[in-house]
C-alpha cells in the first residue's frame, strides 16, 4: 500500500561548544529520544553566529535553524556571547518577517552541560513547530525564484546590516528580559524601519530593475509592496542618483550596469526622460553657461520647464555650470522644493499652513490621501496622481485650499476633494 508522505524538517543547529553541545552529547548518552533530522555544527560560543550562517542555511534548503547556547550570566567568555546573541537573532527574525518567512523557523535556546533532557524536548518541540510549518517558501507561500531573490538580497546587504546592529541597536543590557522588552520596543521598532527596512526595499529594487527597467506598478506587484511605498523608496534611490526615469513610458531603470549583459544595459540606455533633447532646457543651461554661482538658479528655472530634475539633465548643468555633480546633487536633494523624480499626470497639493490648518487642512490632507492611496512627497503606480503639502499658498481667506493641476479649489471639504479627484481622468 503506498504510504502518504510526511514532511520531516531539515534542521540545522550551530551549538556552542561548552554547554548545548555537552547537553546534546549527554541527551545522546542517556538515550533520551529526540529526531534525528538536525545537523549539528560546533560553534565555541552562540556569539559567534553570523546572519550569514543563518541566511545561507535558508537559501540551501533548511526548514529551521536552531542555535543552542549556555543560560545567560553562563557564557564562558567574558564577552558575554549569548546576550550578542539574542540581538542578533532578533534582527534576524526581524529580517524573515521583512521578506514573509516565519521568524519561528529560527529559535534561540539555552541549554547546559547536565540538561539532556531539555535538549532533546526543545529540539523535539521545534521540529513539532517546524512540521506545523511546513517546508520554507511552500508553508509562506512564495515561490522558489521569489525566496531565492528574497534571500539573497538581503544577504546582499548583511554587511551593512551587522554593522548597524553593533553599532546602533546593540545595548549593554543586564538581563534576557531587559532585552526583550528592547526589542519589542516602538524605539528599536523605528531604528529597524529606518535604518535597515527602507534600505533593503531598495536593495530589492534595485536588484530587480537592474534585470531590466520595470515600471512602479510591476515592482509594487512583484516585490508586494503598495505603490506609495515604491514611491517613497524609488525616491530615495534618486537622491543617491541610483536610478533613472522614462516617464514616457513609466518606466524606471537603474542609473549603472557594471557587470551587466549587454542586452540589459542596452535596454537601460533606452529609458531616457522626456527632457534631453528639450530646446527650452538647453537655452536655460547654455545662458549660464561657465558660472558656477547661477547653480540654485538654474535648477529653479529647469524645474519648472520639466516640473522635475532628471539626472541627465543634472549631468548636463554640472558639465556646462562647471560645477562637481557631486555638488549639483547635493543642492538638488537638500531643498525640499526640488524634485528628482517625475510628477503624476495631476499634481495634487493641498495647503497646511497655519490658516488651513485651523480651518481642517488636516482632515483634508487625510482624506485625500486615503482615496489616491499615497502620502505627500509620493506618486501613485500609474503615475496618474503626485501628492505635495505645503505652506502658504497665497489664499488664506479661502483655506483649506487645495490646487489640482494648476487650478485652486478654495474652502474645500474632503468630500469635495474627493468628488474633484474622481473627475481625474
Ligand atoms: S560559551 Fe556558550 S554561549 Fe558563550
Ligand atoms: S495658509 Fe493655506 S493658503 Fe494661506
Amino acid at each position: 500500500m503506498k504510504k502518504d508522505y510526511e514532511f520531516r524538517p531539515k534542521i540545522l543547529g550551530f551549538l556552542c561548544n561548552w554547554c548545548c553541545y555537552a547537553g546534546a552529547d549527554l541527551c545522546g548518552i542517556s538515550r533520551y529520544q529526540y529526531p534525528p533530522n538536525m545537523k549539528v555544527i560546533r560553534l565555541m560560543c552562540s556569539g559567534r553566529i553570523d546572519p550569514q550562517f543563518i541566511f545561507k542555511s535558508f537559501l540551501n534548503g533548511m526548514d529551521g535553524v536552531f542555535i543552542g547556547g549556555c543560560w545567560p550570566g553562563e557564557c564562558h567568555y567574558i564577552t558575554e556571547g549569548n546576550y550578542l546573541a539574542i540581538s542578533m537573532i532578533q534582527v534576524c527574525k526581524k529580517l524573515m518577517a521583512l521578506i514573509g518567512l516565519n521568524p519561528e523557523r529560527l529559535r534561540l535556546e539555552w541549554v547546559s552541560a547536565s540538561e539532556g533532557v531539555r535538549y532533546a524536548e526543545v529540539i523535539t518541540d521545534l521540529d513539532d513547530t517546524l512540521k506545523g510549518l511546513g517546508p520554507l517558501g511552500k508553508g509562506e507561500d512564495i515561490d522558489p525564484e521569489t525566496l531565492k531573490f528574497r534571500i539573497e538580497t538581503v544577504m546582499s546587504l548583511l554587511p551593512y546590516i551587522k554593522l548597524v546592529e553593533r553599532e546602533r541597536m546593540r545595548v549593554p543590557l543586564e538581563t534576557e528580559a531587559a532585552y526583550h522588552e528592547y526589542f519589542a520596543s516602538s524605539e528599536f521598532e523605528q531604528m529597524f524601519q529606518e535604518l535597515i527596512a527602507d534600505k533593503l526595499a531598495v536593495c530589492q529594487i534595485m536588484a530587480l530593475i537592474r534585470e531590466k527597467p520595470r515600471s512602479s506598478a510591476e515592482l509594487s506587484n512583484l516585490l508586494g509592496l503598495p505603490s506609495s511605498e515604491i514611491s517613497r523608496h524609488v525616491n530615495i534611490a534618486a537622491r543617491q542618483g541610483m536610478c533613472r526615469f522614462d516617464e514616457s513610458k513609466n518606466l524606471i531603470a537603474a542609473a549603472y550596469h557594471q557587470d551587466a549583459d549587454e542586452s540589459v544595459a542596452e535596454a537601460a540606455a533606452e529609458v531616457k526622460p522626456a527632457a534631453l533633447g528639450n530646446k527650452k532646457i538647453d537655452q536655460i543651461i547654455d545662458t549660464y553657461k561657465g558660472n558656477p554661482g547661477a547653480l540654485i538658479h538654474v535648477l529653479m528655472e529647469v524645474q519648472s520647464e520639466n516640473q522635475w530634475l532628471p539626472k541627465e539633465i543634472l549631468t548636463l548643468i554640472s558639465e556646462k555650470l562647471d560645477v562637481p555633480l557631486g555638488r549639483v546633487m547635493q543642492i538638488a536633494s537638500f531643498y525640499k522644493t526640488f524634485r528628482l523624480t517625475p510628477k503624476g499626470r495631476y499634481e495634487i497639493h493641498v495647503c497646511n499652513g497655519t490658516s488651513c490648518h485651523l480651518r481642517g487642512s488636516e482632515r483634508l490632507i487625510a482624506s485625500v490621501q486615503e482615496m489616491i492611496g499615497i502620502r505627500p512627497g509620493e506618486m501613485d503606480a500609474d503615475s496618474k496622481f503626485s501628492l505635495e503639502t505645503g505652506n502658504c499658498l497665497g489664499c488664506c481667506t479661502l483655506g483649506p485650499e487645495m490646487i489640482i493641476d494648476g487650478a485652486h479649489h478654495g474652502r474645500i471639504s474632503p468630500d469635495k476633494a474627493q468628488a474633484l479627484l474622481k473627475n481625474c481622468a
